[in-house]
């Protein structure tokens, strides 16, 4: 199937022209997509009609390995049961708007600081697949800063010092920016995951920062400094003619790719509007998909 591309900011986010996700299984529109993302680094696909499972095998095919547990469903009790999808959601099991003061809320609050999803895990999140079921009449948009462009801003010795230099991310750690605490026996299963701060996409070869509020310390410098240069790189990549706004509509399915780009939602009245997306996340593992089984493509 033949599948373009239309730009949607100057440097990165493309809108992919119109496909039907749960009908693509061959390896070359597969493949193109692939290209696609290492072009835009965020791919918008229109008017989806994705079941859970439509989701998931999608982005087994496009992806391979999935993330079992990222962001809230890595602290608490999944409410689409017990599949590796995320629930972006301000509703509780009974599907009513959660309190104000509901934990699986508060916790959600902090997707509206920047981050890669499952930089605290090792493997760490590759691409991320948001779909969008229920929409608040308001905008709530999902904000996108390409952290190639950041990379390519750097001057010379910077590249060379990130180059380097390895960064320690952690959940407990960006929550407990926001003031949230945890139980020891919470902290022991929220280890987090040291990375290098210089990711490479190993097909293009461009290359980009990676840091963002999970990041906790650069592993090589003492914590004061570690963190100042990490915030100050958080800030040059997120100046607004880098960062690209996505305005949801239902049935949008969004990619990213959280190894070239940092990400956040936006604040909008929760405590009155439904808002529900799933999200699915891969692994950031090599996969050989010119020996996957066909059968595993169907
Ligand atoms: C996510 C995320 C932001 C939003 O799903 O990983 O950070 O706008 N979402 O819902
Ligand atoms: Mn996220």
């Amino acid at each position: 199937m033949s599948i373009s591309f239309r730009k949607l900011h100057s440097l990165f986010a493309g809108e992919v022209s119109s496909v039907d996700l749960r009908n693509i299984r061959d390896r070359d529109t597969l493949e193109r997509i692939r290209t696609g993302m290492d072009e835009y680094a965020v791919l918008v696909f229109r008017e989806q009609s994705l079941s859970i499972q439509d989701q998931l095998g999608f982005a087994q095919r496009l992806d391979g390995k999935l993330h079992t547990k990222t962001g809230v469903s890595a602290l608490m009790k999944n409410r689409l049961g017990d599949v590796p999808v995320g629930d972006i959601s301000n509703v509780g099991p009974d599907g009513k708007i959660l309190p104000r003061d509901d934990r699986k809320r508060m916790y959600s609050l902090a997707n509206r600081l920047w981050h890669t999803d499952g930089s605290f895990q090792d493997p760490a999140g590759r691409y991320s697949m948001l779909y969008a079921c229920v929409l608040p009449p308001v905008r709530s948009d999902t904000q996108f800063a390409d952290m190639r462009a950041a990379y390519d801003a750097l001057d010379d010795e910077m590249k060379a010092t990130l180059e380097r230099l390895t960064a320690h991310h952690s959940i407990a750690y960006s929550r407990q920016t926001l003031g949230f605490t945890f139980s020891e026996e919470e902290q022991d299963n929220l280890k987090g995951a040291v990375h290098p701060m210089i990711r490479t996409n190993p097909r293009t070869k461009r290359r980009s920062v990676y840091v963002a509020s999970h990041a906790n310390r650069v592993i090589e410098w003492p914590i004061a400094e570690g963190r100042l240069l990490i915030w100050d790189l958080m800030d040059r990549a997120t100046q607004p003619h880098l960062v690209y706004s996505h305005e949801w509509r239902p049935g949008d399915l969004v990619i990213w790719d959280n190894l070239a780009t940092m990400h956040r939602g936006t604040p909008f009245d929760d405590a009155k509007y439904h808002r529900e997306l799933r999200r699915v996340t891969t692994l950031d593992v090599a996969y050989e998909f010119e020996s996957m089984p066909v059968s595993e493509l169907a």
